[in-house]
């Protein structure tokens, strides 16, 4: 199966070397090829170039993609699509003025997210799921990482890994499975949390390695949640069993977490709609990219992620959806990138690069995705037509995406 498609307008995230992150000044960048053809073979980028160099290639599929728009597939690095049910009445709750705080206290939010999908059969849970999954695709999703976090027990966790590892087998998305069993403390263990991260540490976390059925370990690193020193044993854990970390902090406090999860190598730390000084400093000659989630801070109106201060101390920065049924339940990554140039201050170009490449460095995939690159995986979106890339961000809440291919099959 070969895809071929030419005339296209602008052609965008091109690198002819590979690169897997994009950093500080470098993500104003965005390589473009104006009026671009691009060869697919099977799932893997052979050629691209400029139509007036294109020779004749004979292939399965040819598209025309004239006056369009062709760019790598947005990479959602932080969600949690499986989850059962909804929280709207908690929503219209916060409307009238509860806080998302007041609400978990009462054993709303997160807790009740865990108890309906404690009760929700696999299948359900499957069904539901894999609706949020296509409805993402379709909005130009291709890779998307999948958190756990709504079990909190350890079947139930296991039913959620399980749901991630169908979804994974039977949809053509590339997806990382995250246990993130300490996402809330259970209420059988309100008075007794050290009981709930030894379960965690020793139950859990063993299981699922020996399962191999998640890639990274996360943990809500927050006041009423996991403290430093929780989260410290969390991660721990988790390294002994080659659990790498992606973790919630700074969400609402800083309690040092940035500069833990340097410390134990983090793939990536979240959120950050809390930063200071010493965040930015812990981050600097790090592996670990920040992921802002400007759909949680629009959702929760809480503020957004200092991504320029981020970016321009020369650090990465990726974006992500953090969809999910409580702080922000849309995974629509198009209107995640209008909210980083809009709100984040963000170039367009920035904004991009944070959505594609940097999102796969965030998956731990950007050797293989996240850019036009020979021999990367064809993860593609074709916009609808439009004059200029920066009409995607521009035209917030619209869907650009006309066409998606995944591993350089045709949706
Ligand atoms: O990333 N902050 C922690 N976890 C999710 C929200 C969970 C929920 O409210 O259900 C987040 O925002
Ligand atoms: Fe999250």
């Amino acid at each position: 199966m070969s895809v071929l498609i030419l005339n296209i307008k602008q052609l965008l995230q091109v690198h002819d070397s590979n690169v897997t992150i994009v950093k500080g000044a470098d993500m104003k960048e965005l390589p473009i090829l104006e009026n671009a053809y691009i060869y697919i073979d099977h799932d893997t980028i052979i050629e691209y170039g400029k139509m007036e160099d294109y020779q004749t290639i004979e292939a399965d599929t040819i598209i025309d993609a004239t006056g369009k728009i062709v760019l790598p597939s947005w990479c959602d690095s932080h969600t949690h699509i499986v989850y059962a049910g909804d929280r709207t009445s908690e929503f219209v709750d916060r409307i009238k003025g509860v806080s998302y705080a007041e609400i978990a206290n009462k054993g709303g939010g997160i807790l009740n997210s865990a108890k309906l999908l404690q009760k929700t059969s696999e299948e359900i849970l499957y069904k539901q799921s894999l609706k949020r999954l296509d409805e993402i695709i379709a909005m130009g999703t291709g890779a998307v990482e999948i958190k756990t976090g709504y079990g909190l027990t350890l079947d139930a966790e296991l039913k959620m890994l399980r749901v991630i590892k169908r979804l994974k087998r039977e949809s053509l998305a590339i997806i990382t499975p995250t246990l993130l069993a300490a996402h809330a403390i259970p209420s059988e263990f309100k008075t007794k949390k050290q009981d709930y991260i030894k379960y965690i540490t020793e139950e859990l976390i063993p299981k699922a390695a020996e399962l191999h059925i998640a890639n990274y370990i996360d943990v809500f690193c927050e006041e009423g949640y996991f403290d430093i020193n929780d989260t410290e044993a969390i991660l721990k854990a988790g390294k002994n069993y080659n659990l790498k970390p992606k973790i919630h902090v700074n969400q609402f406090n800083i309690l040092g977490g940035i500069a833990l999860g340097v410390k134990y190598n983090a793939l990536s730390v979240d959120h950050l709609e809390e930063l200071n000084e010493d965040d930015i400093v812990a981050l600097k000659d790090s592996e670990t990219i920040p992921v802002a989630l400007p759909g949680c801070s629009y959702f929760l109106s809480i503020p957004y992620t200092k991504a320029r201060q981020l970016i321009d101390a020369g650090l990465p920065l990726a974006i992500a959806t953090d969809y999910n049924p409580g702080s922000s339940p849309s995974g629509n990554m198009n209107f995640i990138v209008s909210a980083a140039c809009v709100k984040l201050k963000m170039t367009p170009e920035e904004a991009i690069n944070a959505a594609t490449i940097n999102g796969a460095y965030a998956m731990g995939i950007s050797n293989m995705y996240g850019s036009i690159t020979r021999g990367k995986k064809a993860n593609l979106i074709i916009t609808k037509p439009m004059d200029h890339y920066s009409e995607i961000p521009y035209a917030y809440a619209h869907n650009p995406v006309e066409q998606v291919i995944i591993n350089g099959q045709l949706l």
